[in-house]
């Protein structure tokens, strides 16, 4: 079957895409445009090539003095025929047939290319295929997720008009704001020592759209972020950034969901089930983590109680001790692996870990001697042990056991981001603060400082700020956040005690967001909003595990582009005109 995408593939040079054909065809003269592939002699006359554009590969059988190498540009007109028997490729969908008689007019010839196109090269260096990315894109894989990423951006959007929000667009230079992140600065020309910043999102200028009556707003946004990049982190990322007025929580929640379900639906062909919900403390209780992968178990048990009495030095009166059972590890676990552990354990805050092999008798441990036979059986039965199990315990103030026996699930358990089955989960009632800043003693902010205080702790905003909770939610797919929003405060009283918790001045605040907050003076709605990074999506969606496999043309992990060679210096008179001079790097 020719599929709708490629139905529109003929032009005044071909009839047909080269992986459109199939037998149904055979009998019928074509034209076809592409790269040459493979190419194979065939007896003393013939040879076989593979032609390839962005839809697939077509067997051509061509004479065998046509002198057409790999990546030459072709035109081959035939006749399309079945391949003789024997020859068949049922891993190809045009396997059954190919083009006979060809006539081969070469449009262009081409230098031999510095790596293999075919797919089954898949060994190339990352700095190479982004050198010559635009070879990189010839490949079948990457023309795939370019679809797959366009196929999202357009569900998207069909789905948020369908549900009445408006395209708008906020502009690309703005001031400088805090969003947590590191700006990217843009120096003024017409003002030398002035600068504009790049959005890190469109989050003000969304809001403010609220205040100006737009009531439901739609962007698919460039941000940019001078942060370390990783597998889920570039410099310019893309966002489906939403914003609606006069909303509670579900209705953001149900919005943004209808656009994430029905981008699943139009690249998978089935629409995932409504997404569940936990709550940020159960996350953290259950998982270790704020972004929990639910597609496997190993959840976190909690055995404070157990211990409440305890002789066990490490572990008596600690606030929280919980442990992970790994099933069947006990003898996959060497002594050299446990000890890695342990200090991984460390690594990220703990003051040790235990570790239980579960055996017929009791426990193997260099700690089973200090555990009292009433503690070793409640262990057991909490952790729903069996012989042959393995235990990590943990114990310590109760966010610290949650993360570093989290981060030990994940390590454990977690499968590679791309892989089924997709669970999605919105994690709701984030703390409003997260620790404090130990230069100055304040609480520092868990989403951004507009975030509004979930209405039954906003009493505490003053008195015990780190148990207030907020109105933010995330929404996590197999463990990678795809997205964050709250409902905002659109009272400037609240925001004033929220700023002051904050330890921001008036006049800090003031001279910071003032172009902000004013506004809300003229009568801001009660909303809420959203934004999910569509390069995530895309990449679990497209079965890759990196983003940078769906991004046209991203940046290395050092943020580099080998194509351009950006970054680059530039001319000093260019400087200069801006006001700028650039002061010698200490090594
Ligand atoms: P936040 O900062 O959580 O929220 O960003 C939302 C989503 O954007 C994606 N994202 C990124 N993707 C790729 N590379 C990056 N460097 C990167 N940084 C973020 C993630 C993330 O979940 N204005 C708020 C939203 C709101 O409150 O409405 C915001 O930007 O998928
Ligand atoms: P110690 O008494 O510090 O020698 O620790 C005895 C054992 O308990 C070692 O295996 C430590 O790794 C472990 N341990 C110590 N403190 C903790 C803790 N807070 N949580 C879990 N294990 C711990």
């Amino acid at each position: 079957m020719t599929s709708p995408e490629h139905a529109a593939g003929a032009t005044s040079m071909r009839t047909h895409l080269c992986g459109d054909l199939r037998s149904s065809d055979i009998g019928k003269e074509v034209s076809v445009c592409g790269w040459v592939g493979r190419r194979r002699e065939h007896g003393e006359h013939l040879a076989f090539v593979d032609l390839r554009d962005h839809s697939g590969l077509l067997q051509c059988v061509i004479n065998n003095n046509v002198d057409v190498r790999s990546e030459f540009v072709v035109r081959i007109t035939g006749v399309v025929r079945a391949r003789p028997d024997g020859t068949v490729n049922n891993s190809l969908p045009t396997g059954e047939i190919e083009i006979g008689d060809c006539e081969v007019e070469i449009l262009r010839r081409a230098d031999p290319p510095p790596f293999s196109i075919d797919d089954r090269a898949n060994d190339v260096d990352e700095n190479v295929r982004l050198q010559y990315r635009y070879l990189d894109l010839r490949r079948s894989r990457m023309q795939r997720n370019l679809r797959v990423r366009a196929k999202v951006n357009s569900a998207v959007r069909t789905a948020m008009e369908r549900q009445g929000f408006v395209e708008v667009e906020t502009p690309m230079l703005v001031p400088s704001t805090p969003e947590g992140a590191r700006e990217f600065l843009v120096p003024s020309r017409k003002s030398p020592g002035e600068f504009y910043a790049l959005p890190q999102s469109p989050q003000l200028f969304k809001q403010l759209l609220m205040v100006g009556g737009t009531d439901r707003y739609y962007q698919i946004a460039r941000c940019l972020r001078d942060e370390d990049l990783r597998a889920d982190r570039q410099y310019e990322f893309m966002q489906l950034d939403m914003e609606m007025s006069f909303v509670t929580q579900d209705d953001v929640l149900n919005a943004v969901g209808e656009a994430v379900l029905s981008a699943a639906e139009a690249v998978l062909g089935e629409r995932p089930p409504e997404i569940e919900r936990i709550t940020w403390h159960d996350a953290m209780n259950r998982f270790g983590v704020d972004k929990p992968d639910l597609r496997f178990g190993m959840e976190l048990m909690d055995l404070t109680e157990v211990f409440v009495s305890t002789e066990f030095k490490a572990f008596a009166g600690a606030e929280s001790i919980k442990g992970i059972l790994v099933e069947g590890a006990a003898s996959e676990f060497g002594r050299n692996q446990l000890d890695k552990l342990t200090e991984r354990a460390k690594g990220i805050g703990a003051k040790g870990l235990v570790w239980l092999k579960v055996t017929e008798g009791g426990f193997e441990s260099p700690v089973a001697k200090f555990l009292s036979e009433a503690e070793a059986q409640m262990v057991r039965d909490q952790m729903h042990a069996s012989v042959g199990d393995l235990i990590l315990v943990v114990a310590d103030e109760w966010a610290t056991t949650c993360e570093v026996l989290g981060t030990l699930r994940n390590d454990l358990g977690r499968p590679p981001v791309h892989e089924g089955p997709y669970r999605y989960v919105w994690v709701v009632e984030f703390p409003l603060f997260v620790g404090v800043d130990p230069t100055t003693g304040n609480p520092r902010p868990g989403h951004h400082p507009f975030t509004r205080p979930h209405p039954d702790d906003v009493d505490r905003i003053e008195s015990d700020p780190l148990s207030v909770r907020s109105i933010a939610y995330d929404l996590v797919l197999n463990g990678w956040e795809l997205g964050s929003g709250s409902i905002r405060i659109h009272e400037p009283e609240l925001q004033r005690r929220v700023f002051a918790a904050l330890g921001i001045t008036e006049e800090e605040a003031d001279n910071k967001f003032g172009f902000f907050l004013r506004p809300f003076d003229y009568g801001a709605p009660p909303h809420g909003g959203f934004a999910f990074g569509l390069d995530r999506l895309t990449a679990i969606l497209a079965g890759e595990d990196n983003i940078r496999e769906v991004i046209a043309y991203p940046k290395t992990q050092s943020g580099a582009d080998p194509m351009t060679k950006s970054p680059l210096p530039v001319d000093a008179t260019v400087l200069s005109d801006l006001g700028i001079r650039v002061l010698p790097q200490a090594d």
